[in-house]
């Protein structure tokens, strides 16, 4: 993990993001994507928002994913331990980007078929908080047409589409890093969080 974290930071700072194939164990990995599953059947996603206040209608003609929030006082055992690894990743950017980083928040996110995320920025505006993004994909079945591919916009009108393959995290910086959900063909699952400056306000 530790070497991971190194190359996670070079990578953010040389081209701001980075990549991690078989980020967490096979046990993990495969305990969260039960949990999302089973939530998901259990009707406990709702249907993600976008900012503060639009219009619910506009909604989907930007976004089509339906999400469950985690909460760390009634997560999971796996939730826990991702949480914590989170923890060592947020520790570790923050000295070396020399930034106080204060927590980070997950959801389960799933994109049943037909649905996308148009181009964006996570950073709300008015609201630098959002620091990091951190995307954690778990679609096992995963095959080239089922689409669903993350685009990253990069300078120079250049662009990279990362599949969403199973146990691949990747990193961004959430106030630079352009990025869209190409249009899923299948269902498609992630755990996707923020790494975030700002203490949480109940
Ligand atoms: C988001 C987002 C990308 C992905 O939730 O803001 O852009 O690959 N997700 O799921
Ligand atoms: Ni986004």
């Amino acid at each position: 993990m530790e070497n991971c974290f190194e190359k996670i930071s070079e990578s953010i700072l040389e081209q701001e993001f980075s990549i991690i194939d078989n980020f967490l164990s096979e046990d993990l990995a495969a305990a969260l994507l039960l949990e999302a599953q089973a939530d998901y059947l259990a009707g406990e996603f709702d249907k993600a928002k976008i900012g503060k206040g639009i219009e619910k209608k506009r909604i989907s003609e930007i976004r089509g994913d339906e999400v469950k929030w985690l909460q760390r006082d009634a997560a999971t055992k796996a939730q826990l331990d991702f949480w914590n690894i989170l923890d060592g990743i947020r520790a570790h950017l923050s000295e070396f980007f020399r930034i106080h980083l204060e927590r980070s928040e997950h959801h389960f996110a799933i994109y049943p078929p037909g649905s996308f995320y148009t181009k964006h920025l996570d950073q709300f505006q008015g609201a630098a908080n959002r620091i990091f993004s951190v995307i954690l994909y778990l679609n096992p079945a995963w095959k080239k047409g089922d689409g669903g591919e993350l685009r990253i916009y990069l300078p120079g009108d250049q662009h990279m589409d990362v599949e969403p393959l199973y146990n691949r995290l990747i990193i961004f910086k959430s106030d630079s890093v352009e990025h869209e959900v190409l249009l899923s063909h299948s269902h498609r699952t992630s755990l996707t969080g923020w790494i975030r400056r700002d203490k949480l306000i109940y």
